[in-house]
């Protein structure tokens, strides 16, 4: 049992001990406290304090010399945890009063009317809002560097042939710049995720107080504007017990999360051997410890994993939330930790995928052969009968059929194919065929708009440089 555990006695809570004989039993200290956790959020909870304080000021609620007191010392308190970290004290139970119990110490009863006209309930409400926001904000520059990463591989790539899947059964020719383009698509939607969560959230819950505002003449604009919220929340029931906004941070990560699993999941069948496409940047694999021969993609299998935990957060508040009744309640003190795990891991997630796609070395040799040899260019020959023979496009299939398995049968690839072979499993075909059985006159050919023609590809990239606002 650790220290803390320690029954601290009779001795009543300082700051809600009035009507209790005695002090909280150990579990109860224990279960209570929130400190190790969210001391994460000093810097907003000071951040939103000076806020409170300077309008208490301006409103003439408190006096202009403990507005002062309480600025100055919220700012020492600000330079002491940047130097010496937050303190952890059960008995303090959470960064509120943490805060305030050393602003006591610090400035004497003036640190009492910080507390006026305000309550943890739209404090911590207030408090996590600002963290979430920062943290999209850092999330947000962060998916800009990995959509950097995967413009600049697209682009060295525009041109290099693989094989598009479907059912992971080679499908048609595709080029790996298309293919990455397709992570950069996904990877806006998530930014774009992130910056509607941050909008919607841009609403102050501080003077709700508890749940029903306050009679003092708070202005609830002021603070709003000085934390940098578009407006004040408009119901207090609502504001103290609305937890939303970390709900919809964490579905924001969730399906970021989900995305980044699935580029590492084709970054871990690339490596495997059979497929050789891609070779991992060492600093971001690992070795066996008995099989010498072995570059595990750790990292991107890591990322495949995490998702799962993110997911998990994003469930995890969700139940949390879904019975309670308003307004606040306590089971929402453990709305923090989820979001802190998911931000974390994500945050992690997006660097590894970042250095994945920048410094892996793709084997475009292998992606074309593969191509080649996957008979990928099929629906070209049928569409060729179609178009220049006039053949259904279900007999043209057919007879496409019987060209994939004299191919494979010779082991070569559909190009390949001398003109009298084709021509024995069907007269109507004459060499101008071999014009549409390539793999890059395949490709050049899908020249619709979002399609995988090296220039659609390229028109695609200048576009998505431009909305990233870079010079072209
Ligand atoms: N530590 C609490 C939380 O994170 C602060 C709010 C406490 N409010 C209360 N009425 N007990 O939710």
């Amino acid at each position: 049992m650790s220290d803390k555990r320690k029954d601290t006695g009779t001795s009543s809570n300082q700051m809600w001990g009035g009507r209790f004989a005695e002090g909280p039993s150990a579990i109860m200290r224990e279960i209570n406290a929130s400190i190790p956790f969210d001391k994460a959020l000093w810097r907003q909870d000071i951040a939103a304090s000076k806020a409170h304080a300077q309008m208490l000021g301006t409103q003439g609620i408190i006096s202009e010399a403990d507005c002062e007191a309480i600025i100055g010392g919220l700012g020492q308190i600000a330079d002491e945890y940047t130097r010496d970290g937050v303190p952890e004290d059960w008995d303090l139970e959470d960064i509120h009063m943490t805060v305030e119990a050393r602003l006591t110490e610090l400035i004497g009863p003036a640190a009492g009317r910080l507390h006026t006209a305000r309550s943890r309930n739209d404090q911590v409400a207030t408090d996590f809002r600002l963290w979430v926001r920062d943290t999209i904000d850092q999330t947000e520059a962060l998916l800009a560097q990995l959509q950097l990463a995967l413009l600049s591989q697209a682009e060295a790539h525009a041109d290099s042939i693989m094989p598009g899947f479907t059912h992971l059964q080679t499908a048609q020719p595709v080029t790996l710049g298309h293919h990455l383009m397709a992570y950069f698509e996904m990877i806006e939607r998530d930014r774009n995720r992130f910056n509607d969560a941050r909008t919607r959230l841009s609403m102050s819950p501080l003077g709700s107080a508890a749940l029903a505002g306050t009679g003092f003449p708070i202005d609830r604009d002021m603070t709003a504007k000085a934390l940098g919220f578009a407006a004040p929340t408009r119901n207090s029931l609502d504001a103290v017990s609305d937890r939303d906004f970390a709900l919809d941070i964490l579905m924001a990560a969730s399906q970021c999360a989900l995305h980044l699993s699935r580029l590492a999941e084709e970054f871990i069948i690339w490596a495997s051997q059979p497929f050789g496409f891609v070779r991992m940047a060492d600093s971001l694999s690992t070795g066996s410890s008995i099989m010498p021969q072995k570059k595990n993609p750790d990292a991107a299998e890591l990322v495949r994993g995490h998702t799962g935990r993110i997911i998990g957060c994003a469930t995890s508040l969700m139940i949390t939330m879904k019975g309670l009744p308003l307004a606040y309640s306590k089971d929402m003190q453990d709305d923090k930790p989820p979001v802190f795990e998911a931000a974390g891991l994500l945050e992690l997630c997006i660097a590894a995928m970042t250095g994945m796609v920048a410094d892996s070395s793709f084997n475009t040799a292998r992606m074309r052969q593969a191509a080649e040899l996957g008979y990928a260019t099929a629906t070209d020959l049928a569409d060729w009968l179609v178009r220049e023979a006039d053949v259904p496009f279900r007999e043209a299939h057919h007879i496409t059929g019987a060209a994939v398995k004299r191919a494979e049968a010779d082991g070569v690839a559909l190009d390949q194919l001398p003109l009298s072979v084709l021509q024995e499993i069907d007269s109507r075909i004459d060499d101008r065929v071999f014009g549409a059985l390539s793999v890059d006159a395949s490709v050049a050919s899908r020249n619709s708009y979002g399609g995988t023609a090296p220039d659609q590809v390229k028109a695609q990239i200048a576009a998505a440089k431009e909305r990233m606002g870079m010079k072209q």
